[in-house]
């Protein structure tokens, strides 16, 4: 149950917030860029506004014109970079086609990028050092830390090898010492990958691409698709079969979405100590 669990962290954030305010701390500050006027980015942005002021982390919004030239953006970007109010900074993805996503994720100083996409921090994660960690991944450990399993050694197949999600969850499960099996689109024998998976996670981008009675009985699985069919949002794991199968499985919505926007509030809390 991802909302619950997002909502324990996002109190433990406001306690730790309010306890830092009460030491003369000020709130933590959120730069959230939105380019453009996707209906799905907007909410998303909405949602993460939400949470900041449920925890109490000020927000501030950069809204731009979907033919905004990249030399803005990366001027924006830098001037966020610049102001010592401003702790985190984050850029809703996707872009439209005239700015590039690597450059304005380069452009963002290592310190305030509380997605955790920026190369460095996603090379500390790989050489076992993570600093600001990408927060749908992150948020998946969280949610598997509540289980009280033990991780180490576990067999753990990722589906989908993408920068923001399957590569840092790949990491994540590496840094618990997992036995970790990355799978792409190219992948052969997927249903012979995810039937061995004691841990399954799944982020493909494609609409129940796993089947459920592909699941391993007693697998725990981690469904992070958001895929929207006829007005409804809906995962990559054939949930009605499979959680006859899992031990644990997280459903969509309500899982990994929680997580993310909640691991976001501590990145940029993290941020301000960083800072
Ligand atoms: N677009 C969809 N999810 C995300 C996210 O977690 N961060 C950013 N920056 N863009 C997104």
């Amino acid at each position: 149950d991802g909302k619950k669990i997002a909502a324990d962290l996002l109190s433990q954030i406001k306690h730790d917030i309010t306890l830092r305010e009460d030491d003369g701390i000020r709130r933590p500050c959120l730069a959230v860029l939105l380019i453009g006027d996707n209906p799905a980015s907007e909410v998303y942005v909405r949602n993460k506004k939400i949470a900041c002021e449920k925890v109490g982390i000020k927000s501030i919004s950069v809204d731009l014109k979907d033919d905004v030239s990249e030399e803005e953006v990366l001027t924006i970007v830098n001037k966020l970079n610049n102001d010592p109010e401003v702790d985190g900074i984050l850029v809703q993805s996707p872009l439209p086609d005239q700015v590039n996503e690597d450059l304005v994720i380069d452009a963002i100083s290592p310190n305030k990028d509380v997605d955790g996409f920026h190369p460095l921090n996603i090379g500390l994660l790989a050489i076992k050092k993570p600093r600001l960690r990408s927060c749908t991944p992150y948020g998946v450990i969280k949610m598997l830390k509540t289980l009280n399993v033990n991780l180490s050694g576990m067999r753990a197949t990722v589906v989908g090898a993408s920068n923001h999600v399957g590569r840092p969850m790949a990491l994540e499960l590496l840094l618990e010492n997992c036995t970790v099996t990355i799978c792409n689109s190219k992948t052969i024998d997927l249903k012979d990958k995810v039937g061995q998976a004691e841990l399954l996670v799944v982020a493909a981008g494609i609409q129940n691409i796993v089947e459920g009675d592909w699941i391993r009985k007693g697998a725990i699985v981690i469904d992070i698709g958001i895929n929207r069919v006829d007005g409804q949002v809906v995962g990559e794991v054939e949930f009605s079969v499979a959680k006859e199968k899992a031990a644990f499985i997280s459903p969509v919505p309500g899982g990994v979405g929680p997580m993310t926007v909640a691991t976001l509030m501590e990145n940029t809390l993290i941020a301000q100590k960083l800072s």
